[in-house]
């Protein structure tokens, strides 16, 4: 009797493998980061190959750690950095080019092409999304523009697009099946969310063939079975859902009006809808939160591209920490009398302003500005964005919208940090006992479909809060405060 679920979740800088037991708890670990490419300024790339490797062996490590065989594996659930393209021969299983990471700005031209022809309602209109480099659709244009020779080949059948689940389902099915969830297709800039399926129409404007493309599925669905020879025993994967959305069932934000943020790379808040597509006003995306016997459920989403990827920078650019950790102790010590705001547009800003071109900037600098207080500024950072992203919401959502944030990501172990959120937002944080969110919510899907794990109402029950922040500030300084980083973020934008 197998007596576990292995969830793959391949992020934007690490891959990890995860081993949950019945009772949803993680008996086991692999965890390997890779490289990061920039071969160009606002390029970001993942060498396919470093992906597929990392995945496989961070598996056998987590079943190593458990000290189980893999016939004590019920099935497999797969979550993934999302929006990711990668591009293969469908012969040699090859890529054509490295994959074209979501932060990736290389298309913003192409965008701002689609943007004056008038296009920008027509995507919108369909899929949730908006004409930025974030999404995969440029991105594949992109590669079939720029490899020789790839144009053809697509258009022979020969060629292959994969989001990153998409890629690694190949890949662990031997070759046997292209396809992807609902929640990753919806990432993608060519999948009609209302209709449920790609949409021929977007498909033409972008140049891409169809036989490219992956059957698309639920989130809790067969998606085939591994090859033996991998680990030794095949095993039947039968979750697959984008990193986000698997956050946000690992946070069991089953209701509408529930939210969720993940602090991981960049922060994505997710506010369940229902079967309700919500349009933003806002700029907010429009996305499927998962989709289960064959309904969506939607949710509407806020997408920072850089917050766990400000701390990166403090420890790996500025060498100003030692670890991540450090960067709440410093920020707890800097000076009070400091106001700091650093606008972390590395790669532009996401929601509201969806600025590709704009860059980072640091207001407020004196002679007595060190360490702890760019250690504090970039950790505010991170909070200021959430109180954006989730006014956008709050104007947006006419529904009940519950006032408490769900929280996880690796920043989330920072309490410093968790309560400068709360004092921001002037609303509860719930800091969940289990915060592997992520990598629950796509076990939780394989196990879903096998019977291992029960109904979506008595997984609800077992979440438990380790931690509620309560915001402790007065209107006035929060307000004071948030019109300091509004001022901030006016004066980086690129139209400002
Ligand atoms: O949309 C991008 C997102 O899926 C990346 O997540 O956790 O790798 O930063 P993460």
């Amino acid at each position: 009797m197998s007596r576990y679920i292995l969830a793959f979740d391949q992020g934007t800088t690490s891959s990890r493998a995860i081993i949950f037991d019945k009772d949803y708890m993680s008996v086991a670990i692999g965890q390997q980061e890779f490289t990061q490419h920039y071969p160009n300024s606002g390029w970001v790339e993942h060498d396919p190959e470093d992906i597929w490797r990392t995945t496989i062996e961070t598996g056998k490590q987590a079943l190593e750690n458990a000290r189980i065989d893999i016939n004590d594996i019920a099935a497999i659930g797969i979550t993934n950095q999302r929006e990711t393209t990668v591009i293969w021969n469908r012969k040699t299983g090859k890529p054509i080019y490295n994959a074209i990471v979501w932060q990736d700005r290389r298309t913003a031209e192409i965008c701002n092409e689609l943007k004056q022809r008038g296009l920008e309602e027509t995507f919108s209109k369909k899929t949730g999304l908006l004409l930025d480099p974030y999404f995969s659709g440029t991105k594949i244009a992109w590669i079939l523009d720029n490899v020789p020779g790839a144009r053809n080949q697509a258009e022979n059948g020969e060629l292959a697009f994969g989001t990153i689940d998409c890629f690694l389902l190949w890949r662990l099915t031997g070759g046997k099946i292209h396809a992807t969830d609902a929640t990753n297709a919806s990432r993608t800039l060519i999948y009609d969310i209302h209709a449920g399926g790609w949409s021929d129409e977007l498909m033409d404007i972008l140049r891409i063939p169809k036989s490219m493309l992956p059957d698309v599925k639920d989130s809790a669905g067969n998606f085939g079975t591994t090859d033996p020879d991998l680990f030794g025993a095949p095993v039947q994967i039968t979750g697959v859902a984008g990193d986000q959305q698997s956050a946000t069932i690992g946070q069991a934000c089953f209701n509408p009006g529930m939210m969720k943020s993940t602090y991981g790379t960049g922060c994505f808040a997710l506010l369940n809808t229902g079967d309700t597509p919500v349009k933003s006003k806002h700029k907010l995306l429009t996305t499927i939160a998962y989709q289960l016997d064959g309904k969506p459920t939607y949710a509407l989403e806020g997408s920072i591209f850089v917050a766990g990827a400000a701390v990166q920078w403090l420890r790996d650019g500025l060498k100003i920490i030692g670890h991540a950790g450090q960067s709440g102790e410093f920020a707890e010590d800097a000076d009070p009398n400091q106001s700091v705001i650093l606008v972390p547009a590395f790669v532009g800003l996401g929601v509201p302003h969806w600025d590709a071109e704009c860059r980072g900037a640091i207001f407020g600098l004196t002679r007595a500005t060190g360490p702890r207080e760019l250690a504090k500024a970039a950790l505010e950072s991170v909070c200021y964005q959430t109180r954006d992203l989730l006014n956008a919401m709050h104007a947006d959502y006419s529904g009940n919208l519950d006032t408490v944030l769900r929280v996880d990501g690796g920043m989330v172990a920072s309490n410093w940090t968790m309560q400068r959120l709360a004092d921001m937002l002037g609303a509860p944080v719930d800091r969940p006992v289990s915060t592997e969110t992520t990598a629950l919510g796509a076990a939780y899907l394989a196990g879903l479909k096998i019977g291992f794990y029960p109904d979506l109402e008595t997984f609800s029950q077992a979440w438990k809060c380790e931690k509620q922040f309560t915001p402790a500030w007065s209107d006035d300084q929060r307000e004071a405060a948030y019109a300091r980083w509004q001022d901030a973020v006016r004066r980086t934008l690129t139209n400002y």
